[in-house]
């Protein structure tokens, strides 16, 4: 089986090629246009601006990802679905990759499968590994710009949302504090470089939720209490790297004593870490040093590190569990929303 798929949901285009042989899903080709030197300038994701960058990347990098697949000749391509992002994400963005994929599912009569974009980021951890040695029950803890979840999967396509955050995404938290500091967009991997710098120090900041008995995050008080050290430390400009190492640690402790606990409470057999916020390699070790130290016979799956932020390979493997039980959507009703619940 071979998919097509497109990815608009925030601010980069991208196009990829999948194929499923010997039960693993392949990348033939794919292609990422990014914009964040665009958004850089105005220190976050304007949609506007965002949308009308995706119109005019949509076609050369739908055409390139063809060619680099050997696709584009004067025939239909030679593909089983065609797969789209529909939610959640910004309205005019996620407008962008629907319009295509219902423009191309109507003039080549290939079916389509609509996608929601948090289940592409689990899915992003099931590319080339043979899927038949992922073992469910399976916790995925899915933190990205937009999402803080810990979700609950009992087989490939099964999902249940058993916490999230009552405020402020993970990656929103980090870039809200990288603003704060001034130190660029976007801020999860300005923060995570700058960490790499720090001296000791005794800088403290809370870590909020982690003692409370669901698996609920919040991370709007950790900001502010970041907001409170710096109005209260007059050289906190010298003390930078201390501040993003502080602040980095936090979330970590926060999302991986979360992860462990619900691995434990609904015996997993596999704990998937997934979405832009797992490309930390803080966060990625310490969640892989705390499963290997507390549940050594649970397995650990990573997605790449090109998987983890934006991409629509992730979004081909998602509908591939779709595609497999022929659950596609008539091009006339195909959809966006931009608050698409997982469940
Ligand atoms: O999944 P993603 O590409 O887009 C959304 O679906 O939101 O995630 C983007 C988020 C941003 O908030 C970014 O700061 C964060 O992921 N991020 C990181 C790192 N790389 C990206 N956060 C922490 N450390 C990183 N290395
Ligand atoms: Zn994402």
């Amino acid at each position: 089986m071979k998919i097509l798929s497109l990815e608009t949901s925030c601010d980069e285009t991208a196009v990829a090629v999948i194929s499923i042989e010997n039960n693993t899903i392949n990348v033939l080709a794919e292609t990422v246009s990014s914009q964040i030197d665009i958004h850089t300038q105005y220190g976050g994701v304007v949609p506007e601006v965002a949308a009308r960058e995706h119109v005019l990347s949509v076609l050369p990098t739908l055409k390139k990802t063809l060619i680099d697949a050997n696709l584009l000749n004067n025939n239909i391509p030679d593909i089983d679905a065609i797969a789209v992002t529909s939610g959640p994400g910004l309205v005019t963005s996620l407008l962008v990759g629907v319009e295509t994929a219902r423009a191309l599912s109507y003039a080549w009569q290939i079916p389509l499968v609509s996608l929601n974009h948090i289940e592409g980021h689990v899915a992003g951890a099931f590319i080339n590994i043979d899927l038949s040695t992922v073992k469910f029950p399976l916790i995925a803890l899915t933190v990205s710009g937009g999402h803080t979840m810990i979700i609950l999967m009992t087989e490939f396509g099964r999902f249940e949302i058993i916490g999230e955050t009552r405020d402020d995404a993970a990656g929103e938290a980090f870039d809200k504090a990288a603003k704060m500091m001034n130190v660029g967009y976007p801020g999860g991997p300005i923060i995570s470089q700058l960490a790499e710098k720090a001296k000791p120090s005794k800088i403290k900041l809370p870590r909020p939720m982690i003692h409370s008995t669901d698996f609920d995050f919040s991370f709007s008080g950790l900001k502010t209490a970041l907001l409170y050290e710096l109005k209260k430390d007059n050289d906190w400009q010298n003390k930078i790297p201390e501040y993003c190492f502080e602040f980095q640690q936090a979330i970590v402790d926060v999302l991986v004593s979360k992860a462990i606990k619900a691995a434990k409470k609904y015996d997993a057999r596999t704990i998937v870490l997934a979405g832009g916020v797992a490309a930390n390699k803080t966060l990625r070790q310490s969640l892989n040093n705390t499963i290997i130290d507390k549940l050594p016979q649970t397995n650990f799956l990573m997605p790449e590190l090109k998987y983890t932020t934006d991409n629509a390979a992730m979004i081909g493997a998602a509908a591939y569990f779709h595609a497999k039980q022929k659950a596609f959507t008539d091009w006339q009703k195909l959809k966006t929303d931009s608050n698409l619940k997982l469940v």
